[in-house]
């Protein structure tokens, strides 16, 4: 049984109790609210739903449906677009801010806002990782990691094994035949990340953790039921697995510290090396954390919007064929005796980068990021209490028509001359937690493109099959499809 499948159950038993008990979701609310005397009166407007489930059931059964805006939908005709409303998710009070401005003032906010991600997310990615520190400790690692990922240098080192992986990876799959497309575009994706992260580690050590991670993701956004059968018990086991694999790593490394490091640094030599302004170095359990968040957050989310993006331009063959001629010209402009990518055609994709941004706003791989109030705060006139937590909707913010006109219609044109306001697009979130990943993420998805287009097409087995939300967009099948290669690129 399915963690949500055993939550439907106790709700309608719970619900059985309530129809005896009457007002069971008053006394919820006065749970909540009565610690705060008057001031509960400026709370924003919205409910705690059940008692022990809160508003759990309405959130599972939208992001079940095919309608997963179905749920903050539910508030903005209950409540209005205040663009906050209360409620009870993840078995604690929290506010749910969904308008750009809204987003915008919690993301900016780092003196009132700390991270407060759900329990099952803070165990599996672990208590040290980003996650959980704040202030100058999180800026100092920030520093000391985002530079080698997003810097310009770091790009132009990466791109050529980026590329490489690319071809030689499409040219595989094309002599495969059906393949779960989007399960080879994680492996493909995990791959680059391990480069960055693990670059000196064996093939058997980057499969086995690429498979773990599966069993990772899916527990990442469930409650963290810790019984056989439930997702989360399949993710700490998963953890476990990683812990030991990267311990191992570790031990090795520091046993071979005595000899000279490799000329190139990887992640991982950079982490064990870095010392604070005290001279102190980060421990073994700290570096496996943010090693676990780094090597999850950087294939999870690329691979899945890689998928979409491609499902998106087959869908479209009008799109699809102004992004292949974009990629043709730029093809076409490449110096006689230059055969690879430089940054300089990944900067001429203009097209190809508004594809990629209406994709990254209609997918919605991270709807939404998790935050606590350290203190009595106030958005939009209304109270967020002091501990409560706090999610911010990116999905909410992408999807209101009244910030993105016609927003279920796949437009990359709405991008031409728009630079969007503070708020409006926030897939890489915003704020100090702004997506250290973001250009690689780009670079990757576009230099997959580049050679997708001009080489390749997929045909799915499945076109209308149903999605999953949860913990990120899929088909069901994982896209099941062949790829066809249909020119040398
Ligand atoms: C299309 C691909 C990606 C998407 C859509 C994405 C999305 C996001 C979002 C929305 C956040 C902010 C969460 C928040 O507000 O708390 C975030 C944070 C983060 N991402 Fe990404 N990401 C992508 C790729 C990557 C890559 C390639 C890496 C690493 C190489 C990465 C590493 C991280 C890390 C470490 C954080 C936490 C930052 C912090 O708390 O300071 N992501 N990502």
């Amino acid at each position: 049984m399915e963690w949500w499948e055993f939550l439907v159950t106790v709700a309608a038993a719970v619900a059985g109790i309530l129809a005896v008990s009457g007002g069971a979701r008053r006394v919820q609310e006065w749970v909540y609210e009565w610690g705060l005397g008057e001031k509960r009166k400026k709370l924003p407007p919205g409910d705690f739903g059940w008692p022990l489930l809160g508003n759990m059931v309405a959130f599972l059964r939208a992001f079940k449906s095919n309608d997963p805006d179905s749920f903050i939908n539910s508030y903005i005709q209950r409540f209005k677009r205040v663009g906050i409303y209360k409620a009870c998710m993840f078995g604690t009070p929290t506010i749910m801010v969904t308008t750009p401005e809204n987003c915008k003032q919690v993301l900016m906010d780092d003196e009132h806002f700390v991270p407060g991600w759900p329990k099952a997310t803070c165990e599996l990615v672990g208590k040290r990782s980003f996650l959980f520190i704040i202030n100058e400790e999180h800026k100092r690692l920030r520093k000391l990691t985002s530079a080698p990922i997003n810097g310009y240098e770091a790009l132009t080192t990466y791109l050529g094994f980026i590329e490489e992986t690319v071809v030689s990876t499409l040219e595989k799959w094309a002599g495969m035949g059906e393949i779960e497309f989007l399960t080879e575009l994680r492996r493909m994706t995990f791959k680059i990340i391990m480069k960055i992260f693990l670059s000196s580690e064996s093939d058997s050590v980057a499969r086995s953790l690429e498979k773990v991670y599966t069993d990772l993701n899916y527990g990442m956004r469930a409650m963290a039921i810790n019984f056989p059968g439930f997702a989360f018990h399949r993710a700490l086991k998963a953890r476990k697995k990683l812990v030991a694999v990267l311990q191992a790593v570790l031990d090795e490394r520091a046993a071979r510290a005595k000899n000279p490091h490799p000329a190139n640094k990887d992640m991982m030599d950079r982490l064990m090396e870095a010392e604070d302004e005290k001279g102190s170095r980060l421990s073994n359990e700290e570096i496996i954390d943010i090693m676990i968040m780094y090597l999850n957050a950087g294939h999870e989310s690329s691979g899945h919007i890689t998928m979409w993006v491609t499902v998106l331009l087959q869908e479209h063959p009008e799109i699809f064929q102004k992004a292949k001629a974009e990629q043709e010209e730029i093809r076409r402009s490449l110096p006689p005796m230059q055969k690879r990518l430089t940054l300089k055609e990944f900067r001429k994709m203009e097209y190809l980068s508004k594809v990629i941004d209406e994709t990254l706003r209609m997918v919605n791989i991270s709807f939404v990021a998790f935050r606590q109030a350290t203190d009595d705060v106030y958005v939009n006139g209304y109270l967020i209490p002091k501990g409560w937590k706090v999610q911010t909707w990116y999905r909410t913010v992408h999807m209101d028509p009244e910030v993105y006109p016609d927003p279920k219609n796949f437009n990359p044109s709405r991008w031409d001359g728009i630079t969007p306001k503070p708020g409006t697009f926030l897939p890489f979130g915003g704020g100090s937690r702004l997506c250290p990943g973001n250009e690689l993420a780009k670079l990757e998805i576009s230099v997959f493109l580049h050679h997708f287009l001009l080489g390749y097409q997929l045909k799915r087995r499945n076109p209308k099959c149903p999605i999953r939300y949860l913990p990120h967009p899929r088909p069901m099948d994982n896209c099941l499809a062949k790829i066809t290669k249909i020119s040398a690129t």
